[in-house]
């Protein structure tokens, strides 16, 4: 089994990572920390909560992450993209949790404490949480086996701005950070999870399996980004599922993704190009080793990507 802790912005395509690692066979899923992003930090604490809990795993605890990001500006929220409440159309019932007195670090630290260097991360939302983590505790942050990142666009435009993806453009200055000071470090950005698209058809197929309410939340969810993904990006063939990308890569499924190693440098500077990732593609340059290396996804095999996907999530 591979331990995963998995830092969000629990919002739609987050969702779909959620319920793909909570119904692989071979990921332990040992916590989730959820911060601010596509939607605020509480809504997407509950949100990870409620998910949880259609499960039936209300043993994996949920740490409340970061409110802001370390700029401390004020965040915009995507409820075109990801509802009113961050999970579409779904508006979760009211918690008796209070999940702003969440924010339990120490929890985060005591896992990666009781298993070094056996833990993977995975920050498939904004890094301030990961970053603050690392502020905290940089020698127990140390004990995390690797981390997987899904945020840049390298050679490819943005979907936020011309140049800039959503998560390094939400925190800039903890995406860079992470990417110079998080070790065995991958990065799955919009160049690979552009092609990680779940049709229609094949949302209709997982939906004529969904037994459980984990399974049966996932069309609702995914109709409704479709939607929002129509509008961003006219005729797009289904939609872009960025975070269970991460998900999938920490698994090391053979033939997933293709890689290149590259220092990377996200511009964190306020400006045109905030958020922007960086790495020399030029021809000859050979590949980097060491600290503030990455292993950037260049590609991502669709086939590979929804053969599997269609087995896990359609799992009795
Ligand atoms: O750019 C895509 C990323 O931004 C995904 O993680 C999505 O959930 C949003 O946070
Ligand atoms: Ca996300």
């Amino acid at each position: 089994m591979k331990k995963i802790i998995l830092f969000a912005d629990t919002g739609i395509d987050d969702a779909i990572a959620l319920i793909y690692a909570l119904k692989h066979p071979h990921l332990d899923l040992m916590a989730v920390v959820s911060g601010f992003g596509n939607t605020d930090r509480d809504r997407s604490a509950r949100n990870a909560a409620y998910l949880l809990k259609l499960a039936g795993r209300t043993d994996i605890p949920v740490i409340t992450g970061s409110k802001r990001p370390l700029s401390g500006e004020t965040p915009i929220f995507f409820p075109e993209i990801h509802g009113a409440e961050g999970l579409g159309p779904i508006s979760p019932p009211a918690s008796p949790e209070r999940f702003s007195t969440r924010t339990n670090f120490s929890t985060l630290f005591r896992l990666l404490k009781q298993h070094p260097g056996e833990i993977t991360i995975v920050n498939v939302g904004r890094c301030t949480s990961l970053a603050i983590a690392w502020y905290l505790g940089p020698d127990v942050m140390k004990l995390a086996k690797n981390t997987y990142l899904m945020g840049g666009a390298f050679l490819e435009p943005g979907n936020v701005t011309e140049v800039a993806e959503a998560n390094f453009h939400g925190d800039p200055i903890a995406a860079d950070f992470v990417c110079q000071n998080a070790p065995n470090l991958t990065i799955i950005p919009l160049n690979a999870t552009r092609n990680a698209l779940l049709t229609p058809a094949l949302v209709d197929f997982i939906d004529s399996r969904a037994v459980s309410p984990l399974q049966q939340i996932i069309k609702p969810i995914l109709d409704f980004y479709y939607e929002a993904y129509q509008e961003l990006e006219p005729g797009i063939e289904g939609t872009p599922q960025h975070d269970l990308s991460a998900v999938m890569a920490a698994l090391e499924i053979p033939g997933l993704f293709s890689y290149m190693r590259k220092k990377v440098k996200v511009e964190d500077k306020d400006g045109y190009a905030t958020g922007l990732s960086i790495a020399d593609f030029r021809p000859g340059v050979p590949p980097c080793d060491g600290a503030g290396c990455a292993r950037i996804a260049t590609e991502m095999d669709a086939g590979v990507f929804t053969t599997n996907v269609l087995d896990i999530l359609t799992r009795g």
